[in-house]
Parts: structure tokens; sequence; C-alpha cells
């Protein structure tokens, strides 16, 4: 089915300044998605203007002057009707703005939760902040070497503070469900990878590699700026055809970070591989190369170790979110459809340890909490529930 055009009314023509551009001056503008722009209708105003991007045409849609709830709602609806090639977009220089703005905002948002619900730590949510402007820059202006520099300092940041914190990966979890606004994909599965690599791999990772694995996650769907949004933000099922146009985010996010490492960009050859395989299954029934089982010597066509932390992260942070094409699950349900599935998709060391500790981690939530549901195996081993 193919969207509808966006017609330029005569009001709008009236009262927008719309121009042409070509590719040189088209460089100048970057898009901005729905959920960043979410960011901008929390705040009083704005210092930047924002544009309707349909081929060659700028439309001038808001100027600061006119920061309106009206017209920030007619901005949502056009962009909830998806006309085919209008895309939102800000200048390259007025990137910064709005990071300041997603930042500020998510701030708030988080003394917000931490209001009510005072159990939560404070650091793991301000380190998911830190992450999540390092992921806006990847995600906003493509990788570079500063990009990659912010990167970097960011997971090494997250691995310094997050060493020991039991109750991350249970405030993580909550933080996703109390306030989908908040949620970065991938900030949370940067976080979740480091968190089960640093505690619960019985390999002993070195703070340095549970650095690279964060930036893994960081990184791991930098491909998906490839993929249409239309295709991107579907409510319903994929054609098989969409969906092999999604498939190909794996391959090229592994060529986008090449040519980046190429000219320089501090990234670790490793976090190549996760781009490139991140949905390749435990049964080799994964996409885009079928690998299967565990990278060795004698299995050069299996899973390389970070990409098996990445690809559970990354599994369980998707299943948390509301999509338009699915509701969010609650951390336990999420860990009980992840079981079911876990000897097809998963590492069978890592995944049982990955599970305990959100296990325990929620649990111990849910116990301060005095209230809430507690995931506990039964004698033979299946993950089973109570509820307080
Ligand atoms: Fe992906
Ligand atoms: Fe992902």
């Amino acid at each position: 089915m193919t969207n509808k055009p966006f017609i330029i009314k005569e009001a709008t023509r009236k009262r927008c300044h719309i121009f042409e551009i070509d590719e040189e001056s088209g460089a100048k503008f970057v898009q901005v998605n729905s959920e960043h722009f979410a960011y901008l209708r929390e705040v009083k105003a704005i210092d930047f203007s924002i544009y309707f991007r349909i081929g060659l045409t700028m439309i001038e849609f808001m100027k600061p002057a006119e920061h309106s709830k009206e017209l920030l709602e007619q901005i949502s609806r056009a962009i909830q009707k998806e006309y085919a090639g209008l895309e939102i977009c800000i200048r390259k220089i007025d990137r910064n703005r709005l990071l300041a703005i997603i930042d500020s905002v998510r701030r708030q948002k988080i003394d917000v939760l931490l209001d009510k619900e005072p159990t939560l730590d404070r650091k793991v949510l301000e380190i998911f902040g830190n992450l999540s402007n390092a992921s806006q820059l990847v995600v906003r202006g493509g990788i570079n070497k500063d990009t990659a520099k912010v990167v970097e300092a960011s997971a090494a940041h997250l691995v310094d503070n997050l060493f020991d914190s039991q109750s991350a990966m249970a405030t993580l979890s909550r933080m996703v469900i109390h306030d989908p606004t908040l949620y970065d994909h991938s900030a949370s599965v940067a976080m979740f990878a480091a968190l089960i690599s640093t505690q619960h791999l019985e390999q002993n990772v070195s703070k340095k590699e549970a650095a690279i694995i964060a930036q893994c996650g960081l990184y791991h769907d930098v491909g998906k700026t490839c993929v249409p949004s239309h295709i991107l933000n579907k409510p319903g099922k994929f054609t098989p055809d969409e969906f092999n146009v999604m498939k190909e985010h794996a391959i090229f996010g592994e060529e986008e970070l090449l040519k980046v490492i190429e000219n320089g960009a501090p990234i670790h050859e490793s976090v190549v591989r996760v781009a490139g395989e991140h949905h390749e299954r435990w049964n080799g029934k994964g996409y885009p190369r079928g690998h299967c089982g565990a990278l060795h010597a004698e299995n050069l066509n299996g899973i390389h170790l970070y990409t098996r932390i990445v690809s559970i992260a990354d599994v369980y942070s998707a299943l948390l979110m509301k999509r338009v094409y699915k509701e969010a699950f609650e951390p336990q349900d999420a860990l009980l459809i992840m079981e079911k599935n876990a000897k097809d998709d998963y590492d069978p060391i890592i995944f049982p340890k990955f599970l305990n500790a959100v296990v325990a981690s929620l649990n111990a939530l849910q116990k301060s909490n005095e209230k809430g549901r507690i995931l506990f195996r039964d004698e033979d081993g299946l993950l089973k529930e109570s509820k307080k």
C-alpha cells in the first residue's frame, strides 16, 4: 500500500516560507523522528524552526515565535498520517538545541518518575540519560570521529559506575514501563548488555571489554537509518518485501561502521560484527547470514560472544516498549516470552544468567515495593510467578 502524498494547502502557502533545495543545501537539514519530536511538545518555547521536507521542497512549518500546541498537534498528526516522502526536519546547526531540550525534558521526567517510585536507583537513571544523549547523536548526526568519542566516553562512564548495582536491571525495566517517553532503545540495550556482561558472566569480563559491549549495544541498530520511516513505524505486519528492506539494516550498519572506522573513528572492530550479527539466532534461523551457535576456531560461522549478549538485551528491551505494532510487556511477561524461545534463540549459558539476574533484581525491588509479581523457579526448574 502506498502512502498518500502531502498536498500543500493554500493556507499553508500563505503562512509558511516555502523554498526549494538542492542536494548541497539539503545536506544542511536533518530529520527528526516522532519520538524526539514528542519532546518538543513538552516545552514552553523552542528557539529554532521546524520544517517539512517533501523531496526537494522545504516548508518552514513552524518558527520559534509561533510555538503553539495547535501547530505541534498539526505536525504530529502529519507524522501519524505518514504521507509519502514527508519528513520532519530541523537545520543541522540546531541539532544541539534539540538535544538540549531532550536532555532537560528527560531530567524532569526522571525526577517525576523517582517521586512516583522512590525505590528506583537515581544513578542508573542518570547514566541512562547520559547514554541516551550519546545514542541520539549517533541517530541524528550519523557517526563520525567526534560522536564515536562521546559514545566511547559514555560507555566507559556506564561501566565505571554500574559495576556493582544490583538494582540496575530492575530500575531500567521499570523505567521503560512507567514512562515510555524516556525510552531509548539503543541506550537501554547498551545498559542491559553491559549489565549482563559485568555482573553475570563467569568468564571474567574486564571493564574494558564491558565498555566495548556497551558500545556494541549503542551502535547495534545504526543501520536502521536506511529503513524508510513508514516501514520502521508500520503499525501492522510487514509484507515480505517490507521485511526484506527491514532486514537490510544489519548489513547496512556493518558498512556504515566500517566506513567511519576507516576514517579514524575510535570504534572497536567487534562493534561492526555485532551490528551485522545481532539478528542471528542460536539455532541458525536468524538473519542475514544464518550464523549458528558460538563462534570459535572450529565454528567460524558461529555467533560472536558480544552478539550473544547484545541480542538478548535487544529482544528484552524491544519487548518492554510499546510500539505502534505492539503493546508494552511487563518485565515479568517479557521474561516468560523469552524463556519460551530460549532454546532456539539464545546462548544456553548466557541466557539463564541474564534471566536469573533480572528476576533477582525485579524481585528485590518488588519486595521493597510491597506489591507486584514475584518470579521463581519451581522444583522442575520451570519459571513461574506468584502474586503478592
Ligand atoms: Fe536490529
Ligand atoms: Fe534493536
